[in-house]
């Protein structure tokens, strides 16, 4: 039977995602770094209870989210990416609300390629490991929880300074500055286009399923390389786009070599070509 989720709490509520799911839910309460650490959790708890009206569902889109950063602070991000989502469904369930967590392809090793829900994780950086650590404590908590994991977000930059840029955005900015880009081809991820994520969130928590993990992307691989070529493609840049392996780019963190999100349990998700199209004409 269909739920009505009028006024959830969103944390994260200037980020990318977030910022999407204000759009979509007028009447919710967001958060960001702005009113409230997350990580300070009595002041958490306080502040919720102070409400008028207490949330009817819990969205959490706060996440340390510097996959190569991660690397250099791996208390930080267990804290934030594993330690707290656990403590926020516990608390969720304590309030009988249902809790929405998102989670990544990066806690798959790539080995595979394609990974449905019930694909073992085996996370090869600090980031994935994390995130899957908070999957975990999520799972532990006994409340209804949706763990909806996602790759690779577009669509409008969020409100807060340090929401992560896209991908998308990368490459339009580079493309007034360069004539020639270099762009990894041996990496294969899905790709999410952030509008498209918050409807899926919105009719998931309506839809009210069991509780679990999720697959929520656009339909479809793509490599950093062919990705770069759409976007310049539909937004008639004119730019080369050279492959190039990803040890040209040598960073911290290891990524899968192909990590793709198969949705077995939800409506289909558009293909990830039509998202950016739609998300190219808006812009
Ligand atoms: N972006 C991707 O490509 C991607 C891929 C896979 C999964 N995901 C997952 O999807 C979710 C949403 O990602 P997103 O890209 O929308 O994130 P985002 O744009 O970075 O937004 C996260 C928001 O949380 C805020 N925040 C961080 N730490 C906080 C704290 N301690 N207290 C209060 N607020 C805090 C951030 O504020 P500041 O900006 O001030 O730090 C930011 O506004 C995350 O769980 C992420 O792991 C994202």
């Amino acid at each position: 039977m269909p739920v009505s989720i009028q006024h959830p709490l969103i944390l994260g509520a200037k980020g990318t995602l977030g910022g999407q799911l204000m759009q979509l839910y007028p009447e919710a309460v967001g958060w960001d770094r702005e009113e409230i650490d997350v990580l300070d959790f009595p002041a958490l708890r306080s502040k919720v209870a102070d409400l008028a009206r207490p949330p009817d569902a819990m969205i959490n889109c706060v996440a340390f989210n510097d996959v190569d950063g991660t690397e250099d602070r791996p208390e930080a991000a267990m804290a934030l990416n594993g330690d707290f989502p656990g403590r926020l469904a516990q608390f969720a369930a304590e309030l009988g609300v249902p809790l929405v967590h998102y989670s990544t392809n990066y806690v798959f090793d790539g080995v595979r390629g394609e990974y449905d829900e019930a694909a073992q994780p085996a996370p090869l950086s600090i980031y994935g490991r994390s995130k899957h650590r908070g999957e975990q404590l999520i799972a532990e908590s006994g409340g209804r929880f949706y763990i909806v994991r996602t790759a690779v977000l577009f669509g409008p930059k969020g409100a807060s300074d340090l929401s992560k840029k896209s991908f998308v955005d990368l490459m339009l900015d580079l493309s007034t500055k360069r004539d020639t880009i270099q762009a990894v081809s041996d990496e294969i991820n899905s790709i999410t286009y952030a509008p498209d994520l918050a409807a899926a969130t919105r009719d998931l928590l309506a839809s009210a399923p069991p509780a679990g993990i999720y697959h929520v992307a656009n339909a479809g691989g793509v490599s950093w390389f062919d990705f770069a070529r759409e976007i310049f493609r539909i937004a008639r840049r004119q730019v080369t786009v050279v492959p190039v392996p990803s040890t040209h780019f040598p960073r911290k963190a290891t990524r899968p070599a192909k990590a793709i999100l198969l949705n077995t349990k939800l409506p289909p998700h558009r293909p990830w070509q039509a998202a950016l199209e739609e998300f190219l004409a808006r812009s």
